[in-house]
């Protein structure tokens, strides 16, 4: 036992020598923390929550480090990357997801988060005008609908203490998405229950723990896992739901073309949902097959879904921690609205300036997606390094979002910072909360869209109080919150 223990230690301090002497001066430098033979793999061991306390301490190691750092999952150099200048760079460059990603493929196939670059280069062509402002301003109609329901399920905790937001904003997320993505609603509780929410909760539980158990990465032994089984279950359930919404939705509009109804020639825009316009360019173009469109539904469902609900959970606890935003918020509103309950419209979302300033600023303080990957396809020379073809390059939001660049208040929650543009870091990049690069989120004008008009509404009604500091949080793929993010509401008086 002792002569391979030795054996052991003998030859990683040879390869970590050899590494030593190798490194190509170009080479970034390591983050702290890599052991001999293994890397930094050790610092991944744990569960989730020990996972998001290493993003945090690795992301600040490399803005130490100048922004651009390196690091072993076992004997597989990858790299670190909070410069933005150098995500930009990378991230217009290469379009090739991580190999990590695949992990989510038996999910969402070929949806636009997970195909490889040939198919994505193609589909998301396809599918940006059905993001235009026009199919968007269809939406608002159903975004007022369901903020003004959510509103009134929302009484019934005035003045009762803490509540867990999330039991109303996640199903009220989860029906605007499947309204504007499938046009179904919660009318049909045999598709979209509870159990559609915690299968897809727990698929990015699945995905994590897979991260995180470097033996489960390679599809081998994975396929003999535990894991394997609970995540086929899961998968079971949603697939469920989308192989039935799919065929009962093409079956209508064929039967709507056969019926060949007059074209509607009313003016201004109409609600079309996702799922039509994928129908369209499936029946009339042939350009996608029946499997494509559902790993196109179901990318566009959950990426809608689980994204708003917690960029308005984080938002109201954030706002609720801060009564003197919350002041500037009242007096926007009234401003727009004076006293009246009327429905947010198009004109009102471009004039709530502070309260997109308030979410984005959340976004920047809890980037939902605090870490993306990309596949190096080429070699990429930055200012002081040069990346190698070949290697996985993790780009850190988290870090790119506490970047010098942002000024001496970086860690603090000042909204204010969205209001002057002159101020604000001039890289695009310097905010990264809907991506970067040319992989950027297709949904970011809906989301800012169904966020404002629902928040818009809530805060009209009701004065929330919580205190972010109290929250702890998971990195589950996305950052969760486990506790602490309860708030409680209040009529807000009439001024
Ligand atoms: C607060 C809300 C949202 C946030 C913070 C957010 C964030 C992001 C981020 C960080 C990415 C980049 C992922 C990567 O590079 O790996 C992304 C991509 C994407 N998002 Fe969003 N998102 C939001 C809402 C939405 C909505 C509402 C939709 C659709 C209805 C959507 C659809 C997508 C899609 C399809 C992609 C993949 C884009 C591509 O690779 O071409 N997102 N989002």
């Amino acid at each position: 036992m002792l002569s391979v223990v030795l054996v052991l230690v003998f030859l990683s301090c040879g390869i970590l020598a050899w590494r030593r002497r190798n490194r190509n001066k170009d080479e970034p430098p390591p983050l702290p923390g890599a052991l001999p033979l293994i890397g930094h793999i050790h610092l991944l061991l744990g569960n989730s929550s020990q996972l998001w306390d290493l993003t945090k301490k690795m992301s600040y190691a490399c803005l130490n480090a100048g922004g651009v750092a390196s690091f072993y999952i076992g004997p597989r150099p990858m790299y670190l990357v909070t410069d933005p200048e150098d995500c930009m760079l990378i991230t217009n460059t290469c379009l090739q997801k991580d190999a990590f990603y695949d992990f989510g493929k038996p999910w969402l196939g070929d949806g636009l988060i997970t195909a490889a670059f040939p198919i994505w280069k193609v589909h998301r062509k396809l599918l940006n005008p059905a993001f235009n402002q026009f199919i968007l301003d269809g939406f608002i109609d159903v975004f007022n609908r369901q903020a003004r329901r959510l509103v009134k399920d929302l009484v019934g905790e005035v003045d009762k203490g803490p509540f867990d937001q999330f039991d109303y904003l996640l199903p009220s997320s989860l029906e605007t998405t499947c309204l504007t993505v499938m046009a179904v609603d919660f009318s049909d509780k045999s598709l979209l229950n509870s159990k559609y929410v915690h299968a897809t909760q727990n698929m990015y539980k699945f995905v994590t723990e897979r991260f995180q158990k470097p033996w489960l990465h390679s599809d081998v032994t994975f396929n003999w896992s535990s894991l394997k089984r609970k995540q086929d279950e899961s998968l079971k359930i949603m697939r469920n739901m989308s192989d039935t919404v799919l065929k009962k939705r093409k079956a209508e509009y064929l039967n709507n073309k056969k019926q060949a109804k007059p074209e509607d020639t009313a003016e201004g825009p109409k609600f079309t949902p996702f799922i039509d316009i994928l129908l369209e360019l499936a029946i009339e173009k042939g350009a996608f097959s029946d499997r494509q469109i559902k790993e196109h539904v179901d990318t566009l469902l959950l990426s809608g879904y689980d994204t708003t609900a917690s960029a308005l959970m984080y938002t109201m606890l954030l706002v609720g921690s801060y009564p003197e935003v919350q002041e500037k918020i009242g007096d926007e509103l009234h401003n727009i609205f004076g006293d009246k309950d009327r429905d947010v419209t198009k004109q009102d979302l471009s004039e709530l300036v502070y309260l997109e300033a308030v979410l984005k600023e959340t976004i920047r303080m809890y980037p939902l997606a605090p870490i993306i990957a990309r596949k190096l396809d080429q070699d990429i020379k930055l200012r002081n390094y040069t990346l190698s073809n070949g290697r996985t390059c993790l780009l850190s939001a988290y870090g790119l979002h506490r970047h010098p660049i942002w000024g001496p208040n970086v860690e603090q929650f000042k909204p204010e910072r969205w209001l002057n543009s002159e101020t604000l870091p001039q890289c695009p990049t310097a905010f990264s909360g809907f991506g970067m690069g040319r992989r950027i989120c297709i949904g970011k004008s809906y989301a800012l869209m169904s966020m404002k008009t629902t928040l818009a509404h809530v805060f009209r009604r009701y004065r929330v109080s919580g205190n972010h500091l109290l929250m702890k949080t998971n990195l589950d793929v996305m950052l969760k919150p486990v506790s602490g993010y309860y708030i409680k509401i209040e009529m807000r008086k009439k001024t």
